[in-house]
């Protein structure tokens, strides 16, 4: 028996009944509210693993249940037993972490998909699992990235991101499995904190910022980076999975940025709110050679195209936004 939970379903698209695996963590926590907010609460699973339960709203609001994305069982599961017809798959470890865990970030990244996958094939699932900024290399041109090129990561958290690609492909072209992704940025939210990421130090300064403290910055001055807010990296899962599949003439995994900066014009961007903000560098050498293995400022013109990406927030808005939020939150 399912718990009957509050529902006010409020639009009719492709997707009805929704698995979001790895609902508790930066990206899942927000975009499985965002996901009942839109579809109805009793039609979208927080998938979680044992130690990263839901809580609050997340475990008030609708289904939950144990995925282990290591388990193909569990999946099959879920999927039977929710009726279940598109699959978020956020399982991942970030770039930092998974280079001190390497064998785990294959096993949850690799392994974990093609335990998706097959049930995605055998249940006639449509299934997004993101890709990344990660998935370029040294080699790669590092302004205006395109869309197609060299994709050569020499970290394990790139190498299992361009096989997320592949393999997501392989299955769309081999057994027409509605396989489609983005490559996600940085993305920077006031809820759940991302954790062992490059791309974190931009989180981190609005919290210092907002508690009234220095911020030691460990990006060097002039590493650009792609970002993007959480708004919009929501609106880009949704929309790509909700898209007229006759336009995409690419599906894994599309480039979509919202924004280009280097810590400075972060610092900057706060300052114009908090004039007193400090800030100091002291480089992590690990993070700094994976950012400047990644692009500067990636190409999304075939994402605007194809599936009409058009982000809404911009460093200044952004700030504005994390800069209110971040002052409530912490106030509590
Ligand atoms: N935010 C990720 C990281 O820094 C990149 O996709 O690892």
């Amino acid at each position: 028996m399912h718990t009957i939970w509050l529902d006010i379903p409020l639009l009719v698209g492709r997707m009805k009944n929704i698995l979001v695996i790895g609902a508790t963590g930066q990206i899942g926590s927000e975009l499985t509210m965002e996901l009942r907010k839109r579809y109805g609460n009793s039609n979208v699973v927080a998938g979680y693993i044992t130690g990263a339960e839901p809580k609050g709203e997340l475990k008030e609001s609708g289904p939950s249940a144990i995925v282990d994305v290591t388990d193909a069982e569990i999946i099959e599961n879920v999927v039977k037993e929710y009726k279940i017809d598109t699959i978020y798959n956020l399982a991942a470890l970030l770039s930092v972490v998974a280079e001190s865990k390497p064998k785990l970030a294959w096993k949850i990244g690799i392994d974990g998909l093609w335990n998706v996958l097959e049930v995605a094939r055998v249940y006639g699932c449509a299934v997004f699992t993101p890709s990344s900024i990660g998935s370029f290399g040294i080699d790669t041109p590092h302004i205006n990235t395109p869309q197609d090129t060299i994709q050569r990561p020499r970290t394990m958290y790139g190498i299992s991101k361009v096989t997320t690609e592949l393999l997501s492909d392989y299955y769309y072209n081999k057994y027409g499995v509605d396989t489609r992704a983005v490559r996600f940025p940085g993305i920077i939210s006031n809820v759940t904190p991302p954790g062992g990421g490059t791309t974190d130090y931009a989180v981190d300064i609005y919290y210092s910022a907002v508690k009234g403290e220095p911020f030691v910055c460990p990006i060097g001055k002039g590493t650009f980076m792609d970002m993007m807010y959480m708004p919009d990296a929501l609106n880009a899962a949704i929309n790509l999975m909700e898209a007229d599949p006759t336009k995409l003439v690419h599906r894994n995994a599309f480039n979509i940025t919202a924004m280009s900066f280097d810590p400075e014009m972060i610092y900057q961007s706060i300052c114009k709110h908090i004039p007193d903000f400090q800030m100091t560098y002291k480089v992590d050498p690990l993070k700094q050679s994976i950012a400047n293995s990644w692009p500067d400022s990636m190409d999304d013109s075939c994402a605007r195209k194809e599936w009409g990406w058009s982000p809404i927030y911009d460093l200044d808005s952004m700030t504005n936004d994390m800069l209110n939020k971040l002052s409530i939150k912490l106030k509590k």
